[in-house]
């Protein structure tokens, strides 16, 4: 890694002051101001963080508790353990308490619910959970208990029988059945109908269902994931849940923390979004000035990582250079914002022709942007959904530096 060389004569303490002042996560090359080697770095540079990557992984200790142990040591000895655990990104302790309880919870059946505002990650917290238990080969199967109307939801977990229903022309598996012998994770559970809710603690009691229209009694080999961003135990004591079926669910709690309360990770899923940004877009911007990192912590992050991500991804559409700078991700911040929100903005005092132009510029963007994503970036249906030719939504793209990559799965 190029930073060992070149601060190969700074002695490890300045190393690891350099990297733990500057919230240099190890995956990375540092370029230094070249007057001094003690001068701050200007810019932090993706190097490969995959190749480097020191990966947590579960295993049994000679006590026989299982724990979090690095399966390599950090290759700057720098004594910050940033890591991925099974997708996670983090370097904070609230993070690594979340993976260790986790790691934990491996060796278990235990039903977890995770509550934590959006965006904090709770579904990649489920799928750590699924993928570092026994039941790993197995399917996890997700549904969202907010999505649809109560006698859809029902067919949906349960599966129905062939006439059960007007439109049920062939007997179908529920996601209870889908998921067998692995991990049924229900999100958004705090949004869940009375009546299903009563439905579910009769599964979870009885660990038996029949499908809509059935009367043969299922069993089901399934471990219960759930999550939501509402207060569920607020939500017992308003009445709107069910506390029967609330400590049913919350065997295990795993609270996902805000952003906010664990600054220490915004760098290094920074330089995490950015590499697999550039990756994917095949962008050549190798890393972020430290003024735009700091612009980035001093961010209160009310859609969490998510929004981190979006902003990381924005700005790498209309960054000019090899590095996020401060202007191009001071223009990003606040994208989602409403468009009377944006006028505000515009009232700091730029000039008639500038502002309108940037509006216009950030509509355009967001508009392509979601259109993209709404058809998997596939553009001729953008393009058909927009009542644009595909010659001019193609334009568009290419005028604000928007790929197709991004937005396509896999
Ligand atoms: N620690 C992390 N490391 C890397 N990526 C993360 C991390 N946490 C969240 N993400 C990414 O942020 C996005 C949001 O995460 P996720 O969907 O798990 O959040 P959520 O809490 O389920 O959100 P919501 O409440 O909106 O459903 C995803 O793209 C996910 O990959
Ligand atoms: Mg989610």
């Amino acid at each position: 890694m190029r930073a060992t060389q070149e601060l190969a004569g700074c002695g490890s303490r300045r190393l690891k002051n350099a990297v733990e002042q500057n919230y240099i996560s190890p995956p990375i090359e540092l370029v230094l101001d070249s007057s001094t080697m003690t001068a701050k770095p200007d810019v932090f540079v993706v190097h490969d963080p995959l190749a480097v990557q020191h990966d947590m992984h579960v295993s049994r200790r000679g006590n026989g508790k299982s724990g979090l142990v690095p399966s390599c040591p950090s290759p700057l000895d720098t004594g910050i353990t940033d890591t991925i655990f099974f997708d996670i990104v983090q370097r904070s302790a609230a993070m690594k308490k979340v993976c260790s309880l986790i790691a934990d919870l491996a060796a278990t059946d235990s039903t977890v619910l995770i509550q934590g505002e959006t965006g904090t990650g709770k579904e990649m917290i489920a799928r750590a959970i699924h993928h570092s238990s026994r039941r790993k080969d197995r399917p996890m199967i997700g549904f969202n208990c907010a999505a649809l109307s109560t006698s859809l939801i029902e067919s949906e977990l349960f599966g129905h029988e062939r006439g059960a229903f007007t439109g049920a022309l062939r007997t179908r598996a529920g996601r209870f059945e889908q998921a067998d012998g692995g991990t049924l994770f229900l999100d958004e559970i705090g949004d869940m109908p009375p009546e299903l809710q009563v439905k579910l603690l009769r599964v979870l009691q009885e660990k038996e269902f029949e499908r809509v229209g059935g009367n043969e009694a299922m069993a089901v080999d399934v471990r219960i994931i759930t999550a939501t961003n509402k207060d569920l135990r607020r939500a017992v004591r308003d009445g709107q849940f069910r506390e029967d079926l609330f400590y049913r669910l919350n065997v295990v709690l795993i609270q996902a923390p805000p952003l906010r309360e664990r600054l220490e990770d915004v760098p290094p899923l920074t330089l995490h979004f950015l590499h697999e940004h550039a990756q994917r877009c095949r962008r050549d911007i190798q890393g972020i000035e430290n003024d735009a990192m700091q612009l980035l912590l001093a961010q209160p992050w009310p859609g969490n990582i998510r929004e981190l991500q979006n902003v990381i991804e924005r700005s790498m559409v209309l960054e000019k250079s090899r590095v996020l700078t401060r202007s191009t991700i001071a223009s990003c911040l606040h994208a989602d914002t409403q468009p009377n929100e944006a006028v505000e903005f515009f009232r700091e005092g730029m000039p008639y022709h500038q502002a309108k132009g940037e509006l216009l510029d950030r509509f355009e963007r967001d508009y392509i942007t979601c259109m993209l994503k709404k058809h998997d970036g596939n553009i001729t249906k953008a393009a058909g959904a927009a009542r644009l030719g595909y010659r001019n939504f193609y334009e568009k793209m290419k005028r604000l530096g928007i790929c197709k990559w991004g937005f396509t799965k896999n």
